[in-house]
């Protein structure tokens, strides 16, 4: 079977609306509808201004976060309903930031999921190991418990990013064979919880400085199915790069 590639930039805490504006009047001509599934993930307060740009382009937007609950006394929060009516179809959850500075756990971030899907829209759950346990050995112990929650969501409406702590940010991505072998973990995992089927359909994206140069080898991997891109997505032409490599992909057969 093929699984279509899906590339997401997450722009973190960066865009205003102008920007924002002027950054996706650049990127749609280069993207192709009947290429890898494109996700872009402006801040919350960009959204709408991406909307009327992005729709009925192959440009599908996505959020970084959502609430757990669909409605509530929860200040400073924004739900799943929220941002499908923004015009998101999808949203990240559980990003390693959110659980470093906001007390995301594995619990949290699946519910987000779960929250997610009641709205239909796509979740990307985040996981991945920190340095400290990639080097005492516990990665694979890391990710199998970041997953435990898995067979509460919807596969069908799921992707996973890989993305270890030590390489977000950092310049250091993964080598493509720590990617795949937390890949095939992480398909073992939906396997577990979804079955043969469903976990062969999973898209499973790997991010952590993922950048023109990088991807192509990342994704030749058996199991690397996208990526989720930082920093490297703020950049128009190098964003579209990364779209590239990942069309190059769709032409061989997994
Ligand atoms: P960088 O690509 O900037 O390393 O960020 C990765 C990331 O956190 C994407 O969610």
């Amino acid at each position: 079977m093929t699984r279509r590639p899906l590339i997401a930039g997450n722009w973190k805490m960066h865009g205003d609306c102008a920007w924002t504006q002027s950054y996706l009047e650049q990127l749609l001509p280069q993207v192709e509808a009947n290429g890898p599934e494109v996700v872009v993930c402006p801040p919350f307060t960009a959204l709408a201004a991406a909307a009327v740009i992005v729709v009925g382009s192959p440009v599908a937007l996505g959020a970084q976060n959502c609430h757990w609950e669909d409605k509530g006394a929860f200040t400073g929060e924004v739900s799943a309903a929220m941002l499908a009516e923004v015009g998101a179809s999808w949203v990240l959850v559980g990003h390693s930031e959110r659980r470093q500075y906001f007390g995301e756990t594995d619990e949290t971030a699946v519910s987000r999921a779960a929250a997610a899907q009641r709205a239909r829209l796509g979740a990307i759950l985040c996981v991945g190991e920190t340095l400290a346990q990639r080097q005492g050995g516990e990665t694979l112990a890391v990710l199998e418990r970041q997953t435990r929650g898995l067979g509460g969501l919807d596969p069908a409406r799921l992707a996973i990013a890989y993305e270890p702590v030590w390489a977000i940010g950092t310049g250091h991505n993964a080598t493509p064979s720590q990617a795949q072998q937390a890949h095939a973990f992480l398909r073992q995992r939906a396997r577990e919880h979804f079955g043969d089927e469903a976990a062969r359909h999973l898209r499973i994206l790997y991010g952590g400085s993922v950048k023109p140069g990088n991807v192509a080898e990342l994704l030749a991997e058996e199991d690397v199915d996208g990526a989720l891109v930082g920093g490297a997505s703020l950049d128009v032409a190098g964003f579209s790069a990364i779209i590239q490599a990942a069309a190059g992909r769709m032409t061989s057969t997994r």
